[in-house]
């Protein structure tokens, strides 16, 4: 049984770890790793594919950065010779980048079927390309593994057969309690001066990447003059994804930074982007998140940690009925109040959505061993029908 999964952004690495790992466990599964380069820096990709125990991918297309349209297109074209060479029974995707559409656009092209993994949600909001991405990908893979009611509700609503739904939980949480206690070890809280002893200093942590928040300085500017405002009572620590970093050089806007001055006690901070344990470890000993990332959503849910989501929508509203989340949009004022809210009466929620388990891989390798996709032909063949998990 031949299987190949794709990944090409950060939150892909996370996402396919615990996968690939349940993989080795199979004696008869031949698995192979494509990294479409989507991701090239070592600090958004590299450094996961160390931290997390993911093999070095077998192949690296090396697309790199360009407009959605191009970078979808390089995959594809890519990624078209890697299937028809290696033929595999089934193409596992993760998420919602471009990456994931281009693998999926291009596998079911060639007749072979596809298993998307954290399918179903939805923001019902079009101008976010990772929608135009779940959408598409949902629409023709042949296996929807689902995290949270939402997708399945979602599915069900647009007509997808109860037999291609799988509710299995949530694999980026398998990965965070599985490296939770090894998180505790990292020395980034010292690094940042807010360690004394045993005793952690109050601190937040913000992080936005999303086109919408980062692109227009009409709404970056009020988001970090927020940030520095709530950043007056306690350190707001901000590792600075690649794509936010140019937009505020390129607006000026570095003069909301006060640097990351060790035992500096209150100000923005920016930082570089940091890897999967600083961060887990970062967050989990945080105050308050500040994001704009689904991903990050998800993570304070399962670590208990309150977060405000810097946006007017979710794709993922198990992290608020079930979690310790906020959608508190972009509007200054109401971001401040609800931070100062946060750190007048904090507390760690216990809550956590259904199957949010640690198990989600497994039960996903399951569902496809039932399946049993073969690889020899192009068309996947059921041998049996397996029972469904919703
Ligand atoms: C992508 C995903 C987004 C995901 C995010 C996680 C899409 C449409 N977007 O957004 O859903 O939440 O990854 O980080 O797939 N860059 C670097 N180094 C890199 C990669 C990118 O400097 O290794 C810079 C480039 O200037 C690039 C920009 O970041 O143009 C944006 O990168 P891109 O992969 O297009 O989108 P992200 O904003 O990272």
């Amino acid at each position: 049984m031949r299987i190949l999964s794709v990944v090409g952004a950060r939150p892909n690495f996370m996402k396919i770890a615990p996968i690939v790992s349940e993989l080795r466990r199979v004696s008869d599964v031949s698995h192979r790793l494509v990294h479409t380069g989507q991701h090239y820096d070592d600090k958004l990709s590299g450094t996961f594919f160390e931290e997390l125990g993911l093999p070095e991918p077998d192949l690296n297309l090396q697309v790199g950065s360009g407009s959605h349209t191009w970078q979808t297109a390089e995959v594809m074209k890519g990624l078209e010779p890697v299937l028809e060479e290696f033929r595999p029974g089934l193409v596992f995707v993760v998420g919602d980048v471009n990456s994931t559409l281009a693998a999926t656009l291009t596998a079911v092209k060639l007749g072979i079927p596809v298993a998307h993994i954290e399918a179903g949600l939805r923001s019902f909001d079009l101008t976010m390309p990772e929608e135009i991405n779940r959408k598409v990908t949902d629409t023709i893979s042949e296996l929807l593994f689902v995290t949270e009611q939402s997708g399945v509700d979602n599915l069900r609503a647009e007509g997808v057969s109860e037999d291609r739904i799988f509710l299995v939980g949530n694999v980026m949480i398998d990965t965070l309690l599985r490296h939770r206690a090894i998180a505790a070890k990292s020395r980034i809280l010292e690094k940042l001066g807010v360690k004394e002893g045993e005793h952690v200093l109050p601190y937040g942590v913000l992080t936005l990447h999303r086109p919408s928040n980062v692109d227009q300085p009409e709404t970056l500017e009020p988001l970090l003059q927020a940030m520095g405002e709530l950043a007056q009572e306690i350190p707001v620590f901000f590792p600075i994804h690649p794509r936010t970093m140019t937009r505020v050089r390129d607006l000026n806007l570095d003069h909301y930074f006060v640097g990351s001055r060790k035992g500096s006690l209150t100000g923005l901070q920016a930082l570089d982007p940091l890897g999967y344990l600083d961060f887990l470890c970062l967050m989990d000993h945080s105050r308050v998140v500040l994001t704009d990332s689904g991903g990050i959503q998800e993570e304070t849910t399962a670590l208990g940690v309150p977060c405000l989501t810097l946006r007017n929508n979710t794709e993922r509203p198990a992290t608020v009925e079930h979690g310790s989340n906020q959608i508190i949009g972009v509007n200054p004022t109401r971001i401040v109040s609800a931070g100062r809210h946060i750190l007048r009466n904090w507390s760690r929620s216990s809550r956590r959505p259904p199957l949010w388990d640690g198990h989600a891989a497994r039960r996903i390798v399951e569902v496809v061993l039932q399946k049993r996709f073969f690889g020899s032909a192009h068309r996947c063949q059921e041998q049996s029908s397996s029972e469904q998990l919703v």
